[in-house]
Order: structure tokens, then C-alpha cells, then sequence
């Protein structure tokens, strides 16, 4: 959700800038600009669309310039243009300013500066910010950017320069991440780490309404009150290789293919002499026996684990369980009671309306867990307890691996209070320890239904319309399934509970529309059997997700089978989730869309 870079050192900036937004492009890619100091003045390149057409425009520029800031947009106020794109300028061009969030009250703020004379050339929320800025210039930025934001609603992270202060650049974050990176004679700020990681592992994340002031070889802090504060670096141990595509065609696809990895690097630290150990949650034992209800907070895919953890955690742990999308929460005034746990679920650990629910719960005293995969993120700062998924960075905007580590996640919170409630024998929570364990073998397994799923993709890449159906967990996975196709290939698709179909949704089904019927579940094959003819009844072209014990059932009535490896029913979503990912990446393929970078979506949604 727009991403910003600055850079302070003796590089040449522009390069500098460039590959840091090659790292942050994941977060918009409609629009991209860079501001660089050049004999005392601020130069400023925009360029509409894909980084690649800055890079272009950039390309012949040679200067020695060390100071600039950068951004890539995903826009939300003024139409995705060269105008709109940032950095923006204030009139005399001496200062810019690059921005991620939303300026709530720029409205009121723009014209009371239009009635202070104040030019506007673009339609941003965000060119206020820069003329305010302006408006409390006088030879100190620090001082105007504090000035400024106290005037501002919403959310920002802002990177500032002046021209009258050449060796600085000044930074200020609320609700939009903003991390600063330490290195020797040069610094660097961003969006995210991937950004900073070519540089430096030493970073400070910044915390709501802290400025920042950055030169070559200092970097000071002020509160909201100009008072200097200190702050602690944290070191990044991540692998920069991560950030590579490592010979596969896209993100997606390496993404894909690395889940085996991710579960296991996600269970086998918890698992500690054959018990699942979940203290990461910040809940003990009396807590978890005393637990009357838990809510799951999330939004879109992170969404969807809660809809399976849902299943996973009342039968297993025998907690009631609701599920609130982030963006809903507030706005229904939740009523939460004492003995209770809110779970939020976040790949990014940004998400505005996921952080938004967190605090809705805190405010109300309720304990606060998080399930999350980006190490010092807001969400894992902010909540009470941080578990974290060990996906690793995860680049395609389409979430895979974090996805499928969030919804372990959910199966070892499951399993491990089922076990303090005493709601498991002892001989099932031993036959779930040993399968979670196997689950990474089980995930390279499914991989090799690639051919199998290439092949339907190639068969169905035209198709407008796709249906997911499934009952229970089936159902939950169904909502991902359908996601995955939806957000990168365009073709429409929905989830339906398989039984809730013919309650309107069937009238959509004509002959040769594809149904894609998940069913895992023993307890519900048969059910599941008889909405797979319903369809076939109208004429629609079945492929079966299934088990191989379970293949038989529907030998008859379907098209076209995908056969997971065997594994125990309730923890089949965990690998069913794979060929999905799969269908929608071939599919997309075959579309010749860009699978990593989908239309209007940003890996990270840092507004509301
Ligand atoms: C879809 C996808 C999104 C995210 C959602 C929440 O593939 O990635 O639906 O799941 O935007 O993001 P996080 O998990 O970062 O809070």
C-alpha cells in the first residue's frame, strides 16, 4: 500500500532508490518517483504505471547525487497518473515529500490552505501534508513536520526533504510502517526490511508519532514534543536470498513450492519432548482452562484461516469460536467478555484494519494474541503476544505460505488446549503431534499433482465464471480456493457451503460451468455427493478434490479428480490448500497476466 524509501550516503542515489522500490514494489505498482538534491536544487522523475517505467526514464541520468527519497504508489485519493504519483513538491519546489497512508481531513486542510494562497496541482490527500510542511518552514524541518502533523487525521509515513537543509532527510510514521536502517557513513529508511536488507541488518522501527532525523552519519529521534528520545536497533536475521526468485518464474511459484519448508521451520520449534508448546500466545494454562470464548480477527486470506481455525479449535479445543473480518469489527461494537482471548491473523503485520481490531479488543481489556509472520511488525509490537509463522518474507502479492503456516498455527493452538482441557485423549493428541510433524512431507507430496493441475488450468483458462464448494473445513478452504483464482487471474469465482447452493446460487450454473468440489471429510462425503449432482444435473464440469480412500465414492459423478496424499480428515486443509494455489497460478499463466503483481492489489493494506 505504497511504499517509500530514502537514502543518505555517498551511493548514487538514484540506483539506490530504485532497488529499494524494486523490493517495495509488491506494496503498488501504478505509479513510481523519485526527489534527489542536485547542485542544491530538488529534482523530482515520476513516471505512471510499473517501476519499470521509471527505471526507463531514469535510465540516462549519470549524477553523483547522495540524498533522495522514492516511492511506488497504490493509489487511493486522484486517479493512478504522473501527477498524483509522488514525490510531491511544495510551490517553490523546495521541499518533497513521499507518502503511505491516508490524510483523513485533507479536505477542511486543503482549503484553508487554498484560502492561504496555496496552489494544488494534483488530486492527493497527500500534497496538503507537503504544503503544510511548507507552511511551518522556517529553517528547521524537524520543527515543521512536527508542526504539521499535528494537524493531520489519519495515517502516514512520511520521508521529507529540503533543499535549505541539504544533508538530512526527515521522517515521521502513524498507523504506515516506517523502519530506519544503520549502516557505516550512510543510512537508509523504508517501507519494509526486504528494502534495507542490501545495506544494513541493524534497523530501528519507528513507533506512531516519532520524527525522525537522518544524516550520513547520524540518526537522531523526537517525540510529538520535539524532545529527543533514544532508541534501541534490532538486527534482522533474515536471509537476503529470500528476496530472490531462486530460478522459478515468479514469487508465487517459489512461494508455492516452499511451503514444505515453511511448515516445518513453523512447527518443529514448538514442538518440545512430543508436546506442542503454544506459550508464544501469552496464555497459561488456568487461562486456557477458564477460557469462555475466542474471537479471530483478520482480513481476506488471514480471513479465511480463522474460518478454519473456527472448525478446528470447537471441535478439537471445544472453545466457542467467532470470526470478524478486521474491517467490520469496530463498527459492530463488538461486545467482548472477561475470559476471553482475541486472536488477530496477519502475514504482514501491517494491516490497518487488523491493527485497527487489535486495539478495539485492547481498549476493552481483553487479552490480545497475535499470529504473524513479519518479525517487529506493528501487529507483533503491538499485541500482547506475538506467535510468529516462520513462512519467511513472502514477496507475490497472493499469499501462500503464510497462509498455509497461519492455518498450522491454528491446528497446534487447537491441539495444544485441547490437551489442557482435557478435551483430547491421549492416543489422538500423540496421532495429531505425529501427523502435524508429517505435514511438510505430505506438502511435498501434493506438490506433484502439478501436471495433473497444469492440465485442468490449461483446459479451463477461458472459463468467466468458477464455483468452490465444500462443507465444513472443506468450506472454510473453499473461501481461499476462490480467493487465489478471483484476485490473480480476474475470472469470477465464488465459495459456496456446498448444501447452501441450491438456495439461489445454482441458478448460476449452466452446462460446462466449472465446480470445484473440495470434500475431505468423511462424515460429510456423502452429503457433499449429493450437491455434486446437483450440479452435474445442470450441466456443470466437476473436478473432485478428494482423498484416494475416498476416490471410489465419487467415481461415477465427477470429471476430473485431484487426489491428495492420505492424511487425517480435519487436517486436510492444510495440504487441499496446494493444488488450489496451483490452479490459480497456471491459470493465470495461461491468461498471460502477471501473477506476482495483480491489478489494484498491494501486499500490504496499511489503509482502512
Ligand atoms: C490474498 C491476500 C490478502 C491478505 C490480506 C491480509 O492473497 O494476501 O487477502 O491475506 O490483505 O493481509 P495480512 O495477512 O498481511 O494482514
Amino acid at each position: 500500500m505504497c511504499g517509500i524509501v530514502g537514502y543518505i550516503g555517498p551511493r548514487k542515489v538514484i540506483p539506490v532508490l530504485l532497488g529499494g522500490l524494486t523490493k517495495l514494489e509488491y506494496r503498488g505498482y501504478d505509479s513510481a518517483g523519485v526527489a534527489y538534491l542536485d547542485n542544491g536544487k530538488i529534482e523530482v522523475i515520476k513516471e505512471q504505471g510499473k517501476l519499470d517505467n521509471l527505471r526507463e526514464k531514469c535510465s540516462g541520468i549519470e549524477t553523483d547525487n547522495t540524498l533522495g527519497i522514492g516511492h511506488t504508489r497504490w493509489a487511493t485519493h486522484g486517479a493512478p497518473s504522473k501527477i498524483n504519483s509522488h514525490p510531491h513538491l511544495n510551490g517553490s519546489g523546495t521541499i518533497a515529500l513521499v507518502h503511505n497512508g491516508i490524510i483523513e481531513n485533507y479536505v477542511a486542510l486543503k482549503e484553508w490552505l487554498i484560502k492561504k494562497g496555496v496552489k494544488f496541482v494534483s488530486d492527493t490527500d497527500t500534497e496538503v501534508a507537503v504544503h503544510l510542511i511548507d507552511h511551518f518552514y522556517f529553517g528547521d524541518l524537524v520543527s515543521a513536520v512536527r508542526q504539521a502533523i499535528e494537524m493531520l487525521e489519519g495515517s502516514y509515513a512520511f520521508a521529507v526533504i529540503s533543499s535549505n537543509e541539504p544533508d538530512r532527510i526527515v521522517a515521521v510514521r502513524k498507523d504506515s510502517p516506517l523502519i530506519i536502517g544503520k549502516a557505516d557513513g550512510e543510512n537508509i529508511l523504508a517501507s519494509d526490511i526486504p528494502a534495507l536488507l542490501e545495506y544494513t541488518r541493524d534497523v530501528y522501527f519507528l513507533n506512531d508519532n516519532e520524527i525522525v532525523e537522518m544524516k550520513k552519519d547520524s540518526i537522531d529521534f523526537f517525540d510529538i514534543y520535539g524532545t529527543r528520545i533514544k532508541k534501541q536497533t534490532t538486527k534482522i536475521e533474515w536471509d537476503v536470498t529470500q528476496a530472490e526468485k531462486g530460478g522459478y518464474d515468479h514469487f508465487m511459484l517459489k512461494e508455492i513450492y516452499e511451503q514444505p519448508r515453511a511448515l516445518r521451520d513453523t512447527f518443529s520449534p514448538r514442538l518440545k519432548n512430543g508436546i506442542i508448546d503454544i506459550s508464544e500466545m501469552g496464555i497459561d494454562d488456568d487461562f486456557i482452562k477458564d477460557l469462555k470464548k475466542i474471537t479471530i480477527v483478520a482480513c481476506g486470506s488471514a480471513s479465511h484461516v480463522a474460518h478454519v481455525g473456527k472448525y478446528v479449535i470447537e471441535r478439537i479445543a471445544k472453545v466457542p469460536v467467532e470470526v470478524d473480518i478486521a474491517s467490520e469489527f469496530r463498527y459492530r461494537h463488538p461486545l467482548l467478555i472477561k475470559d476471553q482471548l482475541v486472536i488477530v491473523i496477519s502475514q504482514s503485520g501491517e494491516t490497518a484494519d487488523t491493527i485497527a481490531a487489535l486495539r478495539e479488543a485492547k481498549s476493552q481489556g481483553v487479552k490480545v494474541a497475535a499470529v504473524v509472520n513479519v518479525i517487529g511488525s506493528t501487529i507483533a509490537r503491538e499485541a500482547d503476544a506475538a506467535f510468529y509463522t516462520y513462512a519467511g518474507m513472502e514477496i507475490a502479492v497472493a499469499t501462500t505460505k503464510a497462509y498455509d503456516t497461519q492455518l498450522l498455527s491454528m491446528y497446534m493452538l487447537a491441539y495444544a488446549m485441547a490437551r489442557t482441557r482435557g478435551t483430547i485423549s491421549e492416543e489422538e493428541y500423540d496421532r495429531a503431534v505425529r501427523d502435524l510433524s508429517l505435514l511438510p512431507e505430505k506438502a511435498e507430496e501434493t506438490l506433484k499433482l502439478k501436471e495433473a493441475v497444469q492440465r485442468i488450468a490449461y483446459e479451463r483458462f477461458m472459463d468467466e465464471d468458477v464455483f468452490f464448494i465444500g462443507r465444513g473445513v472443506d468450506y472454510a478452504l473453499s473461501m481461499e480456493a476462490s480467493l487465489k483464482l478471483k484476485e490473480i487471474s480476474y475470472i469470477h469465482s465464488e465459495a459456496y457451503a456446498a448444501g447452501e447452493l441450491k438456495h439461489g446460487t445454482i441458478a448460476l450454473i449452466e452446462p460446462n460451468t466449472l465446480v470445484v468440489a473440495i470434500a475431505t471429510q468423511e462424515d460429510l462425503i456423502d452429503k457433499t455427493l449429493s450437491n455434486i449432482k446437483e450440479v452435474k444435473a445442470r450441466g456443470a464440469y466437476v473436478v473432485c478434490v478428494t482423498t484416494e480412500k475416498y476416490r471410489a465414492k465419487f467415481d461415477q459423478g465427477v470429471d476430473e479428480f485431484l487426489i491428495l496424499p492420505e492424511i487425517a480428515d480435519i487436517e486436510a486443509p492444510i495440504i487441499t490448500v496446494i493444488p488450489m494455489q496451483m490452479l490459480a497460478y497456471y491459470i493465470t499463466l495461461n491468461k498471460g497476466f502477471d501473477v506476482d503483481k495483480p491489478r489494484n492489489l498491494a501486499k500490504s493494506v496499511t489503509v482502512e
